[in-house]
């Protein structure tokens, strides 16, 4: 039997215990983003069962759940990081899905990044001129970063900003396949830096794609606040080429950031789009603000 029992605050934040018959146990993780509701199931594939809980209401979002599949094979540690406010950064894999998790919650899975590449897209496609500077913010696995390389041409630059060596590093190793190498790609430089000190040099960019917490609200440090306040969304303005595009990834809506947004002298759009690349599952929200 698996028992599994969970933090109130996230799906990943659990401990799976083990009894009698030993049933590998897959805590389920997804980026935040479930809605009011639950489900059993038993797979088609892999004869695997699960059970899948979870309510999101304003700002809060929980879940909790578990999959049982039998000849799973153990979770590998691949690498540990410490953020600056002393939280651990781990790289995990099991079965070829990798997930980096900040302190137990997952911050990002390959298990599904149809949204990510839609945060490229969905701003690419306002950005006028032909060849953009383009900064993404933060790097994770390098979905985003590839989804912008399959749009812009040759002439474009690039900049990642990533806040841990380690997670660059990853993208160089075990990480490297996943997005098809975008790091090796020449429009591409990364500087290993916080996203939000970057800006404080006043660069100037035509799209300016962040993703570096699970929507606007600090999650992967707690000085990412600043970048979703009035001050910081002024300062990605200044940093923005008119007509300029700023895109964020999040895993719900939040109808007050859109109204710092538009405060802040931006027009917004908010597009829902589906977490995996099929239409069908769990979505999430991009928004897109345009400065004219
Ligand atoms: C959710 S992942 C990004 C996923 C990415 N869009 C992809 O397609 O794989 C968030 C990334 O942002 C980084 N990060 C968090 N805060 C940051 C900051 N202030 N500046 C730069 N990078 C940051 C994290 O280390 C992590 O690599």
């Amino acid at each position: 039997m698996a028992m599994w029992s969970g933090s109130p605050t996230h799906p990943a934040a659990g401990t799976a215990a083990l009894q009698g018959n030993a049933i590998p146990v897959l805590l389920w993780g997804s980026r935040p983003g479930c809605r009011v509701g639950g489900s059993f199931s038993q797979g088609k594939q892999q004869h695997t069962n699960s059970i899948r809980l979870g309510v999101s209401a304003g700002f809060v979002s929980c879940g909790f759940g578990y999959e049982t599949i039998p000849g799973m094979k153990p979770q590998a540690t691949l690498g540990r990081a410490t953020t600056p406010d002393g939280k651990e950064l781990v790289l995990y894999e099991r079965d070829g899905v990798y997930s980096i998790r900040v302190n137990g919650l997952e911050l990002m899975s390959s298990r599904a990044h149809g949204s990510e590449e839609a945060l490229a897209r969905l701003v690419l496609a306002r950005v006028r001129r032909p060849h953009p500077r383009v900064l993404v913010g933060g790097l994770g696995m390098g979905y985003t970063l590839r989804a912008v390389l399959d749009v812009v041409p040759q002439q474009s630059k690039i900049v990642v900003a990533e806040i841990f060596p380690a997670v660059v590093e990853w993208n160089q190793a075990d990480l490297a396949g996943l997005a098809n190498a975008p790091l090796s790609d020449p429009r591409v430089t990364v500087r290993v830096t916080d996203v939000a000190d970057l800006l404080d040099g006043h660069p100037i960019f035509d799209a300016i794609l962040l993703d570096v917490d699970n929507g606007p609200d600090a999650f992967t440090i707690a000085r990412n606040t600043r970048l979703y306040g009035a001050q910081g969304l002024e300062k990605i303005r200044r940093s923005l080429r008119r007509p300029g595009v700023l895109g964020v990834w999040s895993a719900d809506p939040d109808p007050p950031f859109e109204r710092r947004l538009s405060k802040a002298g931006f027009r917004v759009q908010v597009e829902t789009v589906p977490a995996h690349r099929a239409v069908k599952g769990p979505k999430h929200t991009i928004f897109i603000a345009t400065v004219a």
